[in-house]
């Protein structure tokens, strides 16, 4: 038996440094790429969802090339077990961020029905042999069962996890806590950053607590309007994973005498981990905001479109109309010889052959075209979104 008070407190003081950086965080949030067509907002969407999968799950040390998310979205799976378990997983991270986006999960966000149903829907979609976890304490092999709280006892690092039979009641505190109707807009922002480490601290599965709580932080940052599918926290978390899992670990400390607040937990570990992970979401915002900068990205694929056309890997042609759907979004199939200037038939070609390279998507043969954002170029177009840097 755990009494709910070990998790206290559950956020910050006032406190002026964690304030400025929650204001810091909402403007820039609300200024990013506001000069993108909408169109073209939600092929960066699907780009920015694989993204955070893949560093979602490199967090957890799994490993998964870009390519072989790609893949897994197109049905491609490999035969190869591991590397196959990897995309399933990656494709089930991928659909349920996807379903939060379109605000398919439970509202409010901050409760226990909302943590059971992304656990469930990740761990539903993941093979059978993921789901099967081993006690590092007793060696005891579990299956999981997804959305279903645990009923054994973990240990997180130096901290043992609340008693299963008390994960209810800390769930309820932590879902009352984090939406009193006496918290700021700014206090529950801050309460993003605080509550994402008090639900790794809760720890309410046997695994994939740390999925869930990023998915978890990313719905809560969309419902108080601050999240978009268009940056991700996860891809800073994970550039910093050492940094992320010793500041995880140093907020599960007790108080550290009468100068650390009036909890049982450290009030010093938690505001430094606010810090932590407030900083960090405006530095991806940051990131983004400069990757998405629409004359710069028409400047690295007009580059690139050259080369590739010089290559022979793309047909001429091919510019004007990557072109248009950067600037205008989606266009008919039809407009593609006016873009170029080519004879309807060539044109066609033109167009055609961008589709299934997959730089240009379209639901059905006739639909209209946006841009797509195949593995192969994302290094081009979007520099550092996966590789070293930043
Ligand atoms: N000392 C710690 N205190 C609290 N949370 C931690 C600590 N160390 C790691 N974590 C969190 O636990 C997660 C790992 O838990 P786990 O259930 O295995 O999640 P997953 O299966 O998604 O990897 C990490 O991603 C991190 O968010
Ligand atoms: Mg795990």
């Amino acid at each position: 038996m755990t009494t709910i008070a070990a998790m206290e407190p559950l956020l910050p003081d006032d406190n002026k440094e964690l304030e400025d950086l929650a204001t810091d965080l909402v403007a820039k949030a609300s200024g990013l790429a506001t000069r993108l067509h909408p169109v073209l907002r939600a092929s960066v969407g699907d780009l920015v969802r694989s993204m955070n999968c893949y560093y979602s799950n490199l967090i957890e040390g799994h490993n998964t090339l870009p390519v072989d998310i790609d893949r897994a979205m197109n049905n491609e799976l490999a035969t190869e077990p591991e590397r196959r378990n990897l995309q399933l997983e990656a494709r089930a991270h991928i659909e349920v961020q996807r379903m939060i986006d379109r605000g398919e999960g439970p509202s409010p966000v901050m409760s226990e029905a909302f943590i059971t149903w992304t656990h469930r829907h990740f761990c539903e979609r993941l093979p059978a042999e993921m789901l099967v976890v081993e006690n590092p304490e007793s060696g005891r092999k579990i299956t999981m069962a997804p959305g279903v709280l645990r009923s054994e006892r973990v240990r997180v690092g130096r901290h043992i996890a609340p008693d299963p039979a008390d994960l209810p009641a800390f769930i309820k505190r932590f879902a009352e806590g984090y939406t009193s109707s006496n918290l700021s807009r700014l206090r529950k922002i801050i309460g993003v950053a605080a509550s994402h480490h008090r639900l790794a601290w809760i720890h309410p599965f046997l695994d994939g607590n740390g999925r869930v709580a990023r998915l978890f932080s990313h719905a809560l940052l969309r419902e108080l309007d601050v999240g978009s599918e268009l940056w991700s926290v996860s891809r800073g978390l994970a550039r910093s994973v050492d940094n992320y899992k010793t500041m995880l670990q140093a907020a599960d400390e007790p108080r550290r005498g009468d100068l650390d607040g009036r909890g049982n937990l450290t009030l010093a570990g938690l505001t430094e981990f606010c810090r932590y992970f407030l900083s960090t979401c405006i530095d991806q915002i940051d990131f983004m905001e400069g990757l998405l900068e629409p004359s710069e990205l028409l400047r690295r694929m007009e580059i690139w479109a050259r080369e590739e056309t010089a290559a022979k890997r793309l047909p001429k042609g091919s510019w004007p109309i990557l072109r248009m759907a950067v600037l205008d979004g989606t266009f008919a199939r039809g407009d593609a010889a006016d873009i170029t200037g080519y004879a309807t038939r060539q044109a066609r070609t033109v167009l055609n052959d961008l589709i299934n390279q997959g730089y240009l998507i379209s639901e059905t043969t006739r639909s209209p075209v946006r841009l797509g954002f195949p593995a192969s170029v994302v290094d081009r177009w979007f520099p550092r979104l996966y590789g070293e840097g930043q």
